[in-house]
């Protein structure tokens, strides 16, 4: 199993290129279950997440067909509505195509996704929409089974803007019959996108991007052709990674316009951040400060940056508070943190954190993609050697992160070590 050994105190420098956003590709190559027309990708980023998805498409009967970032899919022989459990349990986003195939097959067949590393993440408002639009949905010997002869639009408020429920409903409603509304709709990026490419097919889709969206349904959709939007995650790790060692880091190929909320933390924590079209400069001129960070759904901070974020707040001056309302049990990465000299105590959903004068380099592991990423952001700091171990989970989020991290000057190297 795959470790990064990482020698920390090496000041990063120079300008680091931004891949395709995960949460965008997971949806939109699960959209191309919506048409029997073959539908081209570009940017698609190289993650075992995207391996899967492709995996799980494959199986279904759709051809594939990946040359690096580009991907070409055909929905026009699709053999089964099931997808299996050992892709799902893998991969709980694989429940990204049971809105498609639902709507185009008037069944689908998902294996629950089961428990993860940071919390229960039920589905249950993905279910209560599709119900919502008529479909019979039971829970058959550990999968969902969903039924409509056609989906029926219909006016929907979720209880929380769950963004792959708002994905779910919205690739749900393109095939329904007449208007669906969704309120308080996930305002994610990736949602907009997801609708962009949506919209390209022959979809009517208006306000994603929005609380609101509306979508009217249509009978058939056809191909499209369809870059991914940049990452903004990968993009604000890599920010986060320049400031941890007081560097100078350019990202480029950004939309710095999804990344405003940790673009006014960093100014807030004493960095400088220049933004020039889609590229973002972070360079640290006098030091970093403590911050108050709250996540939210977007656009407030994003809680796939709240581990990368307090990695930076344990070498921040003064003591910072970063509350997690997103998600019940994020913080796995705290307690290997803090096995690193960091100092901070966990209390409910607040993490109070006392920046330090120096972390230590350890071997800890990560049970999730962002936690881990968290400890790698320390590992650059850290005095000596860090092992972060199972990076695995890396794997499935970031796209070459070593080399990226390397090319900026970071001792960051992959080895392959025993359990
Ligand atoms: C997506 C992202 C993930 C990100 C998260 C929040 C993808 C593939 N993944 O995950 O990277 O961390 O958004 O920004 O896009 N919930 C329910 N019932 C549901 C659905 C969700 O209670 O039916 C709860 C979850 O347990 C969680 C919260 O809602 O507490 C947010 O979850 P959600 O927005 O659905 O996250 P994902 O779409 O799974």
């Amino acid at each position: 199993m795959d470790a990064f050994r990482i020698t920390g105190g090496k000041v990063l420098s120079g300008e680091v290129a931004v891949s395709g956003a995960k949460n965008a590709a997971l949806p939109i190559l699960a959209a191309a279950l919506l048409t029997p027309e073959p539908c081209h990708f570009e940017r698609v980023p190289e993650l075992t997440d995207v391996g899967t998805t492709l995996r799980l498409l494959a199986e279904l009967g759709v051809a594939v067909e990946r040359d690096g970032d580009r991907v070409t899919l055909a929905a026009s022989s699709v053999r089964t509505v099931q997808a299996p459990y050992d892709l799902v349990k893998t991969m709980r986003a694989s429940i990204l195509v049971l809105g498609p195939l639902l709507a185009r097959f008037g069944e689908a067949r998902v294996s629950l996704p089961g428990g993860c590393a940071i919390g229960a993440r039920p589905i249950d408002l993905h279910l209560q929409g599709l119900a919502h639009m008529g479909a019979e949905v039971a829970i058959e010997h550990g999968y969902v089974v969903a039924r409509a002869s056609r989906l029926k639009g219909c006016h929907h408020y979720l209880d929380f803007p769950t963004v792959t429920g708002t994905m779910n409903l919205i690739m749900a409603a393109t095939l329904a019959d007449g208007v669906t509304i969704i309120e308080n709709a996930a305002c994610e990026p990736e949602v907009e996108d997801l609708a962009t490419f949506l919209n390209k097919c022959g979809a009517r889709i208006t306000g994603a991007g929005g609380d609101r969206v509306v979508v009217e349904g249509v009978t058939a959709l056809k191909g499209a052709s369809h870059a991914i939007i940049p990452d903004r995650i990968e993009a604000g790790t890599l920010m986060l990674a320049g400031a941890i060692t007081k560097g100078d880091v350019t990202v480029t190929g950004a939309c710095p316009a999804h990344l405003e909320a940790l673009i006014q933390k960093l100014r807030e924590a004493g960095a400088r951040v220049d933004v020039d079209n889609d590229r973002i400069r972070t360079t640290v001129p006098d030091g970093l400060k403590a911050l108050t960070v709250r996540t939210l759904p977007h656009p407030g901070f994003p809680t796939d940056l709240q581990a990368q974020m307090m990695a930076l707040m344990t070498v921040a001056k003064g003591v910072s508070i970063i509350t997690e309302t997103v998600f019940e049990s994020r913080f796995t990465h705290v307690a290997e943190l803090c096995r690193m000299g960091a100092d901070i105590r966990l209390e409910g959903q607040n993490a109070i954190v006392g920046g330090v004068r120096e972390l230590s380099g350890a071997e800890v592991m990560a049970t999730d993609l962002r936690a881990s990423a968290g400890l790698v952001l320390a590992g650059l700091v850290a005095e000596g050697e860090t092992w972060v171990r199972r990076i695995y989970h890396l794997d499935r989020g970031y796209e070459r992160l070593e080399r990226k991290l390397g090319g900026l000057g970071a001792s960051v190297a992959r080895v392959t070590a025993p359990l």
